[in-house]
């Protein structure tokens, strides 16, 4: 099969969680074996919402690491932070010239991260495109994301088809690619909304990082009904669906499979089977985590990164600024 462009970023805000892992994450390990993967932690993204600035170069440093940790490998793929290339805030503006105030309203995200707010930061608002400028500076054929970003995708596409149709040919039109089962992981304590890093209760998710006695405590205390009985239903029984969702994408067993061998027992025993199975896919990504974040090679990596991604972002941003006749040149 042909080898194609995979670009995809995770925010560097708190840590990555089994949501993170098994919405995107894992595909991206998957990917880089047979395809040009590029790999960013998008730290501009990051300041649509007030970050400390200590706490936000440590995440950096921390989902770069984790990146390294779950078996991205540097020699295949290109892993790198948004902000040490500049063609990412400069393509921003040429594409937030070609995008409507009336499309960026109806973005889920923007509803949701700045409801009850009387006036919103306008990067909150203009986020998505950011994120279309990230995918088109590669030209990029797949984008490797979690459920949730679906809109966005749907919005960079229509974005580049416009300026396509407008100006000829100039980016790569991408496609989304998002896992079916598992695809969205949700909170353990209200299994109704996603898995956030965000959310304000700490037992909402399970982070890579966290101990076993923290997985532990997350999962035997997770929302889920009074029927007791082990079955998949997202909708009348989101609880154990979602525990039976990340079951199943850690361990690759069918979710049929699962059920039927915990048919008649309860939920006691399956989640005690779950923080078993969360436990030991969690351990070893932790263990190489400490090691890396604690060598001087992750800066070496980065640094690395940023050059490699420079150099394919440059003829992208230079035919871009060809088409709509900016510069001298
Ligand atoms: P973020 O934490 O928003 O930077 O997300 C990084 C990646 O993880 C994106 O591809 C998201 O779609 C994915 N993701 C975030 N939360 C979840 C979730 N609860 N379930 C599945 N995928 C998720
Ligand atoms: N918006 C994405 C998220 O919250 C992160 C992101 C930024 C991204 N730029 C991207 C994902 C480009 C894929 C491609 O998860």
């Amino acid at each position: 099969m042909e080898r194609k462009r995979v670009f995809s970023g995770v925010q560097p805000t708190g840590n990555i969680h089994l949501g993170n892992y098994l919405g995107a994450l894992k595909q991206f390990v998957d990917l880089q074996e047979t395809n040009d993967c590029i790999y960013c932690i998008v730290d501009m993204h990051s300041i649509t919402v007030p970050q400390d600035p200590e706490e936000l170069k440590k995440h950096i440093l921390d989902v770069a690491a984790l990146y390294l940790a779950v078996g991205l490998d540097p020699k295949k793929s290109i892993i790198f932070v948004q902000s040490e290339v500049s063609g990412h805030a400069e393509l921003s503006w040429i594409l937030t010239c070609n995008s409507y105030t009336g499309e960026l309203s109806r973005m889920t995200q923007f509803k949701a991260k700045s409801k009850g707010q009387e006036s919103a930061p306008t990067g909150l608002f203009t986020y998505p495109v950011l994120m279309a400028a990230d995918i088109l500076l590669y030209d990029t054929d797949i984008v490797p994301v979690g459920n949730d970003q679906k809109q966005h995708i749907e919005l960079t596409r229509d974005i580049a088809l416009r300026i396509n149709h407008k100006y000829g040919d100039t980016f790569v039109v991408p496609e989304g690619r998002y896992l079916k089962e598992g695809a969205r992981i949700m909170g353990l304590d209200d299994p109704t909304s996603k898995m956030s890093k965000s959310a304000e209760n700490d037992m909402s998710r399970i982070s890579l990082l966290d101990d076993p006695g923290k997985i532990k405590k997350a999962i035997m205390k997770a929302t889920t009904d009074s029927d007791g009985v082990i079955a998949f239903d997202p909708e009348n029984k989101p609880g154990i669906s979602n525990l039976l969702n990340i079951y199943s994408a850690l361990t690759e067993e069918s979710i049929t499979s699962i059920v039927n061998r915990f048919d008649g027992e309860g939920y006691g025993t399956f989640k005690k089977a779950l923080v078993e199975v969360v436990t030991d896919s969690i351990a070893p990504i932790r263990e190489r985590f400490d090691k890396i974040r604690e060598s001087d090679e992750l800066i070496d990596i980065l640094k690395d990164g940023s050059r490699r991604a420079n150099d394919i972002a440059e003829p992208v941003l230079e035919r871009a600024k060809e088409r709509f006749g900016l510069g001298i040149r």
